[in-house]
């Protein structure tokens, strides 16, 4: 799909940032990403819950609807939720066409690389539906991975990262997003893979993906070892909404220039 191969050959970066709504969606497309992830990491970044495992398959349709809607030059993946994939290939096709049809996802991406999984991505891209993998760090999991926690740091985990990398291509993935890898356990396996490696917090790999209130700085308290701040969107949007609140209280708002006029017969009518 999309020349993403293609790209990858020619040593072309691939640029992935989330988004979860239809006016941040505008903003990233405008800015020329590639790929645009509706991740599950908007159950943190933007409903609020301590991990990703909490959004709905519902849910995540109503964000990736909207980041649909903001986006018509990017591609569209969307994060197949905890639960969604787990019970069986039919149920997991299931949900991927839930996410094409009622979103308009061009593809979807889903976590990890054992043997169910490999399975799910083999059933999936057999549907038609174009799969991104993601293996390392997979957050949907962590707790049997220990945490969240760096992967590949040991002889044990870096084997299983470059085994699972190669099983995702074999399984038909057109791409994987690799997290939290060491760089030269990236390196051992992204020359290997025709499909693009995108990593994140894995070294420069084929491209790059970040979440965006990370990168945009809206993100509060203590981000990962891989996160750059790009911005400081989360202070512009407190100092607009501290603006509006003194202006409020001070009378300055609203000013002339933001009320209706009316006529004063219309006002004299008004008061009989
Ligand atoms: O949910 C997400 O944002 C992700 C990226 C961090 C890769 O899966
Ligand atoms: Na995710």
């Amino acid at each position: 799909m999309l020349r993403l191969a293609e790209m990858k050959a020619q040593g072309e970066q691939l640029v992935m940032v989330t988004a979860y709504d239809y006016p941040t969606a505008r903003i990233v497309d405008r800015a020329g990403v590639d790929l645009v992830l509706v991740g599950d990491s908007g159950a943190q970044v933007v409903l609020g819950h301590s991990s990703t495992v909490s959004v709905t398959t519902d849910e995540m349709l109503v964000l990736a609807g909207a980041v649909r809607r903001g986006v018509s030059r990017a591609l569209v993946v969307c994060d197949v939720p905890f639960g969604s994939t787990e019970v069986s290939d039919a149920q997991a096709v299931e949900t991927a066409i839930r996410f094409v049809k009622e979103a308009g996802a061009d593809a979807v991406k889903i976590e990890g690389a054992g043997p169910d999984r490999l399975s799910r991505i083999r059933a999936i891209t057999a549907a038609g539906i174009p799969v991104f993998g993601h293996i390392g760090l997979t957050p949907q999991t962590a707790t049997a991975l220990g945490g969240l926690r760096a992967q590949g740091r040991t002889v044990e985990t870096a084997e299983r990262a470059v085994t699972e990398a190669l099983a995702v291509e074999e399984a038909g993935a057109v791409a994987v997003v690799v997290e939290a890898v060491p760089t030269k356990i990236t390196e051992v396996f992204a020359s290997e893979l025709r499909i693009p490696v995108i990593g994140i917090g894995a070294g420069p790999a084929d491209g790059q993906v970040l979440v965006l209130h990370d990168l945009a700085g809206i993100t509060e308290g203590k981000t990962a070892k891989f996160v750059k701040q790009f911005g400081q969107v989360g202070d512009a949007l407190h100092a607009a909404v501290e603006a509006y609140t003194s202006e409020v209280r001070s009378g300055v708002f609203p000013g002339a220039e933001h009320q209706y006029g009316a006529d004063d017969e219309v006002v004299e009518a008004a008061r009989a």
